[in-house]
């Protein structure tokens, strides 16, 4: 009954964190493309690929369903995988539409028109893929009117993350958070928008101050996958296992995720 969770390298692991303590029964095989990260600078049809290959293998591991923790794959590849490739009996699920259907204050699967909402200026970070796809802006005006969307794209932070810089990866985000206040100085909330970025909330947060709510998507994602299971328990695939698998280095990757998990993780070779 295993599910797959992929990302380009360690961001998913935020997801997995939150997907684990909401369903414990649930084995969760997890891939990170470490040798490729960062997607985030990668054009989609390289994104497309490499997603690919990821969400194979986590197929031949028993998982049926997969979910991106990763919004540069979900942003550059999931609709096309979805339209053209994935098999009637696969499921593969992205991250932004259970963060949108937060923001927009909707129920799951809410399928109605759009309609106006009490949120009227966002700022969104990701990574310069995720912002040149304008999937979350497209997503959200499928639910919602009259939000104005400022997008910042964050070069750098996911390299710094995934080099364990965190010195750098927070001077980064207060350059970005500065860079979208000159555009739209008083966002009333800010969605981090790369499953990298909850490892810096508290450097968003006291980047914008008190007063902006910041969305990230580990809860929102963990919530909607227990509600998708509850309504298809036929997707959980045949997997028993749970298994953390790379395709970089596993012993510095697994160093890598005991310290930003704070439990042992250990990785085993894609
Ligand atoms: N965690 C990925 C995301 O959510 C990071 C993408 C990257 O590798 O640049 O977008």
């Amino acid at each position: 009954m295993a599910v797959g969770l992929f990302d380009s390298g360690l961001g998913g692991l935020t997801v997995l964190d939150a997907v684990e303590k909401r369903l414990p029964e649930v084995p969760f095989v997890y891939y990170g493309d470490n040798l490729h990260a960062p997607y985030g600078v990668r054009d989609a049809d390289d994104i497309y690929e490499l997603t690919k290959r990821g969400v194979e293998r986590l197929w031949q591991s028993g998982c049926d369903l997969v979910i991106l923790a990763c919004n540069t794959a979900s942003a550059a590849a999931l609709r096309r995988m979805q339209e053209a490739w994935v098999p009637r009996d696969k499921r593969v699920l992205g991250v932004f539409v259970p963060l949108i259907e937060a923001l927009t204050e909707r129920q799951w699967g809410d399928n109605s028109p759009p309609r106006e909402v009490a949120l009227k200026h966002v700022a969104l970070f990701a990574t310069p893929a995720t912002v040149a796809s304008r999937a979350f802006q497209r997503e959200l005006a499928f639910r919602a009117i009259g939000v104005d969307v400022e997008a910042q794209a964050c070069g750098g932070v996911v390299d710094a993350i995934e080099e364990g810089d965190q010195i750098l990866a927070e001077a980064l985000v207060r350059s970005h958070v500065e860079a979208l206040q000159r555009k739209m100085p008083r966002p009333q909330a800010a969605v981090l928008g790369c499953t990298h970025y909850p490892l810096l909330e508290p450097a968003f947060q006291a980047a914008l101050g008190p007063e902006v709510q910041v969305y990230s998507q580990a809860n929102l994602v963990a919530a909607s996958l227990a509600d998708y299971l509850q309504r298809h328990p036929g997707m959980v695939g045949p997997g028993r296992e749970r298994a953390f698998l790379t395709t970089g280095d596993p012993a510095r990757i697994s160093s890598r995720a005991t310290a930003f998990m704070r439990r042992e993780m250990v990785f085993q070779p894609a």
